[in-house]
């Protein structure tokens, strides 16, 4: 591994524009990349480059710009297989984002795998995304929704995992990595010990593939999903990687045009993979713009950019534990750059309202993972999220912000 110097990442994040303007008259500090990353150049030239040059719809035309629009698309999810290691291209489905593609899966699921009296194991710590479709199916289903404890430090409790995967639920759905907590889970072992029981899992990816290598044959998870916007891509593109075999099992989810082969006022056959899970016209520029976003990670070396992130993220905490009455929501061993704290005798919201008067933007509140605040028994967390492009110096900004913030408050 190349170490990443202070140097190399300041010339990485002086391609980041809307990281380089002052907000109350002094340099913005963003700290609030779980909820969404900055772009760099080369993504917001991408798409400009599109609906300059080459917008047409895809799959439909014989013209030149047809053509060429379609092989790009094609040409970018080659390129999301390849940065995921899917086995082939046609297990990358887009969608609008992680949501989205949960929302898929649930729904097609639902029609031929959970049965009443079935059940479905996440996790105390998933995001909204990745809990309400579930618990919505099952009820719809009747099916049960297990969900496996949280311990103190915010991991999940593995051997009360593994007592729930022997009552063998059909799906377990789990978090790769917490936006509320910053856990990494152990999601190769959790994957292992439910394929012991013969049950698919999926691996909600939203907070990992922009920190660290995601592999998902290697993983061997099923199903894989996650967004473009928070790995430096537009908002309102997605994917969801599905096994072959699950997804030739899987009826569509929504209908429309593209997704049919023949169709009649009597009845419908279905286009080949991938094609039969995207209905409708594609958000081609987005799709465009995610390849754009991964070639700008491809052009480092992950494991440094991992280990500078960590780097600031064991700063930050280092820092941030001196204020006194600071109490962090989740301690996990293995943590990514997502750092969750509330101070005694203040209000988490009243910290964020401040701190953004002092130019530092972080997330505060429950982060759409209330169960997570009601584990630990606070009315939400102060959130600071990290990317590669964060510095030492922001570190220092953040804590002296959250120390005046609550010298005021107090
Ligand atoms: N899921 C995003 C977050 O954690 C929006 O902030």
């Amino acid at each position: 591994m190349t170490k990443f110097t202070a140097g190399e990442m300041l010339e990485l994040r002086a391609q980041f524009p809307a990281l380089h303007q002052n907000v109350y008259g002094k340099p913005l500090v963003y700290l609030d990349n779980a909820a969404t990353t900055q772009k760099p150049q080369s993504v917001i030239d991408r798409i400009v480059a599109y609906y300059s040059h080459e917008n047409t719809n895809i799959h439909r035309g014989v013209h030149y710009l047809s053509q060429q629009a379609t092989e790009a698309y094609e040409n970018a999810r080659k390129t999301v297989a390849d940065f995921i290691n899917a086995a082939v291209a046609h297990e990358i489905i887009f969608t609008r984002g992680t949501t989205e593609s949960v929302n898929l899966l649930a729904g097609s699921l639902k029609q031929f795998l959970l049965q009443e009296g079935d059940s479905v194991l996440i996790s105390g710590m998933e995001h909204h995304s990745n809990l309400v479709p579930w618990q919505q199916i099952c009820l719809q289903n009747k099916t049960k929704l297990l969900v496996a404890e949280l311990t103190n430090k915010g991991e999940i409790d593995l051997e009360q995992f593994k007592q729930l995967l022997s009552q063998k639920p059909k799906l377990v759905a789990i978090t790769h990595i917490s936006n509320a907590l910053g856990t990494i889970n152990p999601v190769k072992e959790m994957i292992r010990l439910a394929h012991d029981f013969g049950i698919p899992v999926l691996v909600d990816g939203a907070q990992s593939v922009a920190h660290t290598t995601v592999d998902v044959q290697d993983l061997d998870c099923d199903f894989f999903v996650f967004s473009g916007h928070k790995m430096f891509a537009p908002m309102g593109i997605g994917v969801l990687y599905a096994k072959t075999e699950w997804l030739e099992k899987m009826p569509p989810w929504q209908f429309g045009g593209e997704m049919v082969d023949q169709v009649s006022f009597e009845e419908t056959t279905f286009n080949q993979l991938p094609f039969k899970f995207e209905a409708g016209t594609p958000y081609v520029a987005g799709v465009l713009g995610l390849e754009a976003a991964i070639k700008f990670i491809r052009q480092y070396d992950m494991k440094s950019l991992e280990a500078y992130e960590n780097g600031i993220v064991r700063q930050a905490l280092e820092m941030l534990q001196t204020i006194p009455g600071m109490r962090f929501i989740g301690e996990p061993i293995h943590r990514a750059g997502v750092i969750s704290f509330v101070v005694d005798g203040t209000h988490p919201s009243d910290i964020g309202t401040l701190v953004d008067k002092m130019s530092v933007a972080v997330r505060t509140g429950h982060h759409c993972a209330q169960p997570v605040m009601t584990r630990f028994d606070v009315p939400g967390t102060v959130r600071a999220s990290f990317a590669f492009y964060n510095t030492e110096e922001e570190v220092e900004k953040l804590v002296k912000a959250v120390e005046k913030a609550v010298s005021m408050l107090r």
